[in-house]
């Protein structure tokens, strides 16, 4: 099976009388109460998701990532997994220490043994990792609002994160390599989406399996900006396709629990590396991969990988073009395989479908199933509701 990146899975959960020292030299230890995505990310760490990351990156990595897209030591890491904390709670923390990590309820998730903390520039971070400082970028807003030094040093985790939804569906990066060996895939290819599935993404998916043995469907539902779709409604309209139009020993959904930055080019190397820690050999990367706006050129997350020698990734970016079904083709597909006037074309995009819905107007069918339109019109009319309760 492939090697996770940087060579070994990384494997930071500590279990039976180690955890239970640990979790007893808590009590004299000093807390850094942390939101969900921190706690996600420390999680993250600890299943290898982020291999070879063994904990929150320490300044010479941190600027290393910022510059140049790679760890210190040369590996390739995109994107900055960094511990960010007020100056106030920083100073009570002494370098070499150990910290526990904490929700916001007291309870303790993690240790982190303090390697450094830093200050650090957010402009030049917001123009390097999402090519903008403006606080329009959700990207942008959220590294605005966070602390502004950041605590570097290794975790070790003792406590899982408890979740409401799709508990059927998590998987850590191990248990997801178990069960492509138990279907006897060889080759996977992975599948990135924050949106509900359209034509397009079935498209390219189908594509995509008739070169490999497996599909493996990892639709994020860590936080998104609050106008995409809720990630009930995404999964549901992937359970809906698996059900009924997939063949099921071909495909695996297991959700990936991260939270979207929308950085485009940088994240697209991201997704396709933790996706390679997954156990996939090639990676989806379509147009405007992980974009919003107008921040990215559309086929710069499929760039960002020639920059690199492919060892250095060691999963093979799948690169498509721009899909849109052709009521002249009556079909989908692409500008290398449809000749026909742009008049016949029906641009398909995650956005387009949320705003018809939002219109209160049916996706035609061209654009979504209509057992997946049933889902969103469903999600649409409850999201409201709810909306108007706690209004
Ligand atoms: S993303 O932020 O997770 O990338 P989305 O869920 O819309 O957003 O896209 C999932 C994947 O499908 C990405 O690789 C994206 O580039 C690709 N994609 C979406 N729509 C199209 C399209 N019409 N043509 C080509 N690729 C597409």
């Amino acid at each position: 099976m492939l090697e996770a990146h940087g060579g070994i899975l990384v494997n930071r959960i500590v279990y039976g009388e180690e955890r239970a020292d640990l979790l007893s030299r808590t009590k004299e230890m000093p807390r850094v109460a942390t939101d969900l995505h921190n706690l996600t990310e420390i999680e993250n760490i600890a299943t290898g998701l982020y291999s070879p990351l063994t904990g929150f990156l320490n300044q010479e990595d941190y600027d290393q990532v910022i510059e140049d897209m790679r760890l210190a030591d040369g590996t390739v890491w995109p994107l900055p997994v960094v511990l960010r904390v007020s100056p106030a709670q920083a100073d009570r923390l002494e370098v070499g220490s150990e910290i526990a990590l904490t929700d916001l309820g007291d309870r303790v998730f993690a240790i982190m043994v303090l390697e450094s903390k830093y200050s650090y520039n957010k402009e030049r971070e917001a123009s390097k990792v999402y090519q903008t400082t403006d606080l329009e970028h959700p990207g942008v807003t959220n590294l605005f609002n966070c602390g502004e030094v950041i605590l570097g040093g290794e975790i070790k985790l003792i406590k899982r994160q408890q979740y409401q939804l799709f508990n059927q569906y998590r998987f850590d990066p191990f248990q997801v390599r178990e069960e492509f060996k138990r279907r006897g895939w060889e080759t996977v290819v992975g599948f990135q989406t924050r949106n509900p599935i359209h034509r397009a993404h079935e498209y390219l998916q189908k594509c995509a399996l008739e070169i490999v043995d497996g599909l493996f469907l990892s639709p994020l539902v860590g936080q998104t900006k609050s106008t995409d779709i809720p990630a009930e409604y995404r999964i549901e309209s992937y359970e809906v396709v698996i059900n009924k139009i997939y063949p099921p020993d071909r495909v695996f959904m297991a959700v990936f629990p991260v939270t979207m930055r929308y950085a485009g080019p940088r994240e697209a190397i991201f997704h396709a590396i933790c996706r390679k820690n997954y156990g996939c050999t090639h990676f989806i990367v379509g147009r405007d991969h992980a974009g919003i706006g107008d921040y990215y050129g559309t086929y710069q997350a499929q760039e960002v990988f020639d920059l690199f020698c492919p060892d250095e990734i060691g999963i093979v970016a799948l690169k498509f073009e721009y899909s849109f079904y052709c009521r002249k083709c009556q079909s989908m597909a692409t500008a290398k395989t449809c000749p026909h006037d742009r008049k016949y074309h029906l641009g398909l995009s995650g956005t387009k479908v949320r705003s018809l819905l939002q219109d209160g107007k049916r996706p035609p069918h061209e654009m979504t199933r209509p057992e997946v339109a049933d889902v969103l019109i469903r999600g649409l009319k409850n999201t409201v509701r709810v909306q108007k309760a706690r209004l």
